[in-house]
């Protein structure tokens, strides 16, 4: 069945995967965007989630709700409330949340905004599924290219990540869809837990950039959370790219091959 979905967050990592993927599968596609694009296969929705501007319009006619949108701050509590409200006035369309694995478990402000979220949209009173997911492979990139003026990369020693690829999470939202309100489903990890200086060393002798990388102890509980592993889906790793398959393709974008 052909349903119109609206995707909050349509431009960022993420959604930059998964809206191709939803058009593909035959879905009626909406992107909520803070500032104007170029008209493209799905539709575009100019509105912001912290002012409530063009909210209600985005979600006007829709039967799905994908929220990507984050601004990695406390304003997301507050955004999702905006988007939780005007989807409950639009009469109850399914809302897909897309959260991080372990976020009781860590002590980081940004995760506890993300349970503050889930809470939301469990309370809600709309049909609704959270996904919950590891690290990105794009999050370990960013970080290395974060301290590309640095001689040297830094990374928080005895941490270790589980990346997957944003176009597996994206497939499992389309199929999150298409079946329908789920409740909280099986978390989404990598397929394989790996050291962070490791990582680091993959990326930066893929694209040719020559780093030592400094493993280096970082103090703090979140960091204590992190060496435990409070982050990981071990049980749960069914991820199957691997981050050097997604480093092999970064290194190709950026030789224009
Ligand atoms: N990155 C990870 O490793 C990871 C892991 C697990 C779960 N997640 C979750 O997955 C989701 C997507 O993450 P991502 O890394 O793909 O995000 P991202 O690349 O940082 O993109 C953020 C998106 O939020 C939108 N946005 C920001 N402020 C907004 C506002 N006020 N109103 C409307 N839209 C706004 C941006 O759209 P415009 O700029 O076009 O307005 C952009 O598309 C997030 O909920 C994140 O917590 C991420």
């Amino acid at each position: 069945m052909t349903t119109t979905v609206l995707v909050t967050g349509g431009t960022g990592r993420l959604g930059r995967a998964l809206v191709p993927r939803l058009a593909g599968s035959g879905h009626r596609v909406r992107v909520l965007t803070r500032s104007e694009r170029r008209p493209a296969e799905w539709e575009w929705a100019v509105g912001d989630l912290r002012t409530g501007r063009g909210v209600t319009e985005a979600v006007a006619g829709t039967q799905a709700v994908i929220h990507l949108a984050t601004t990695n701050g406390r304003g997301d509590v507050a955004a999702t409330r905006t988007l939780v409200d005007a989807a409950r006035a639009e009469g109850g369309p399914h809302l897909v949340y897309v959260s991080i694995v372990g976020i009781e478990n860590v002590a980081l402000g940004y995760y506890r905004v993300k349970l503050a979220c889930e809470r939301l949209v469990e309370a809600s009173g709309l049909p609704w599924t959270i996904l919950r997911t590891t690290q990105f492979h794009d999050l370990i990139t960013a970080a290395c290219d974060a301290q590309r003026r640095l001689p040297v990369t830094l990374v928080p020693s005895g941490v270790s990540f589980q990346p997957i690829d944003v176009t597996e999470v994206a497939d499992r939202l389309v199929a999150i869809v298409e079946a329908g309100p789920s409740a909280r489903v099986p978390d989404l990890g990598g397929p394989s837990v790996r050291d962070a200086a490791e990582l680091a060393r993959v990326y930066l002798r893929a694209i040719g950039r020559r780093r030592a990388v400094w493993s280096v102890p970082i103090p703090g509980r979140a960091m204590r959370d992190y060496r435990a592993g409070n982050h990981l889906a071990r049980e749960r790793a069914v991820g199957r790219i691997t981050f050097e398959e997604f480093v092999a393709g970064v290194a190709r974008e950026r030789s224009g091959r």
